[in-house]
């Protein structure tokens, strides 16, 4: 304390600070009511962003604006339903990202996979991120952030091979539309197994065995879990440097 000026930090110039208010965004996460895309909602509501968080079942969304608070907002939409697209973003101006984990498939082994059950990941997945981004294009702001979600069965297939062939397609798209797209940014992000609702709606009997399996395959030991992935997603939206790429948030899974 110098005893002179009453101030605390002698021999230095005392500017006065000037807090830099930061003007809120608003964001879509589509799958916003669960999992990975609830966990990026609560992040972008924390440092006080707007989210428009969708999904198809009321009661989950109602129960998500509840958890996430007056910057949240909701709208019923399934990301196979062009038409239900269009609805969601209506009226939407100037969002600053989109987050697409909201999707439904099946999956079965090659020999086993009957037409529907083959062609449900890129029904579901790829063809309804296609179309999510496409429908958003205009109510995108001119900076915006598109982050797609696929998965690292991309480059470590454990069978089901239409899904394993629907994740690296999502990640080739995620190339290609950066191209096109720009000023736009697309990335991906591709998790190895998160401890989402994905999986702990399923039965203990098969969901723990799989657990385990993976645990001896990641080389941290462990199952990620939706607050990993939200932090990479966020990280993809806010980083003006990555464009085009894939971001493997997998405790090294796809390592071995
Ligand atoms: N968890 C993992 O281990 C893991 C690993 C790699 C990749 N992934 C990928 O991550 C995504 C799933 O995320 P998550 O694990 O966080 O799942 P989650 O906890 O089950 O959440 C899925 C969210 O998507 C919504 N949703 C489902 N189908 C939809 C549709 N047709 N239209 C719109 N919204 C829909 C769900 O709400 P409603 O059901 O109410 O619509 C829910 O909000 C999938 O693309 C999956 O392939 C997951």
């Amino acid at each position: 304390m110098n005893a002179k000026t009453g101030c605390r930090f002698s021999g230095r110039k005392v500017t006065n600070t000037i807090a830099v208010m930061r003007t809120a965004k608003t964001y879509a996460v589509i799958g916003g009511t669960s999992g990975m895309g609830l966990g990026l909602a609560q992040r972008l509501v924390e440092r006080g962003d707007r989210v428009l968080i969708g999904g198809r079942n009321s009661e989950r969304l109602e129960a998500a604006a509840r958890q996430l608070g007056p910057l949240a907002s909701i709208r019923s939409v399934d990301i196979e339903d062009r038409a239900s697209l269009a609805g969601f973003f209506a009226g939407e101006e100037d969002l600053a990202g989109l987050f697409t984990p909201g999707t439904t498939y099946r999956t079965a082994s090659f020999r086993d996979a009957d037409a529907q059950t083959a062609e449900s990941p890129f029904r579901a997945k790829f063809w309804g991120q296609y179309w999510a981004v496409h429908t958003a294009l205009p109510h995108f702001a001119k900076n915006a952030a598109i982050v797609l979600m696929s998965g690292a069965a991309s480059v470590r297939p454990i069978g089901n091979p239409a899904y394993s062939a629907c994740n690296a397609a999502i990640e080739g798209l995620a190339r290609a539309l950066a191209v096109e797209l720009k000023p736009l940014r697309v990335n991906c992000l591709s998790p190895g197994p998160i401890d989402s609702n994905l999986w702990r709606n399923r039965d203990a009997s098969i969901r723990e065995p799989v657990f385990e399996s993976w645990r001896t395959i990641a080389l941290t030991g462990e199952v990620g879990t939706v607050e990993d992935a939200a932090d990479a997603a966020l990280f993809l939206l806010d980083n003006g440097n990555m464009n085009g790429s894939t971001l493997y948030s997998d405790g090294g899974y796809t390592l071995r």
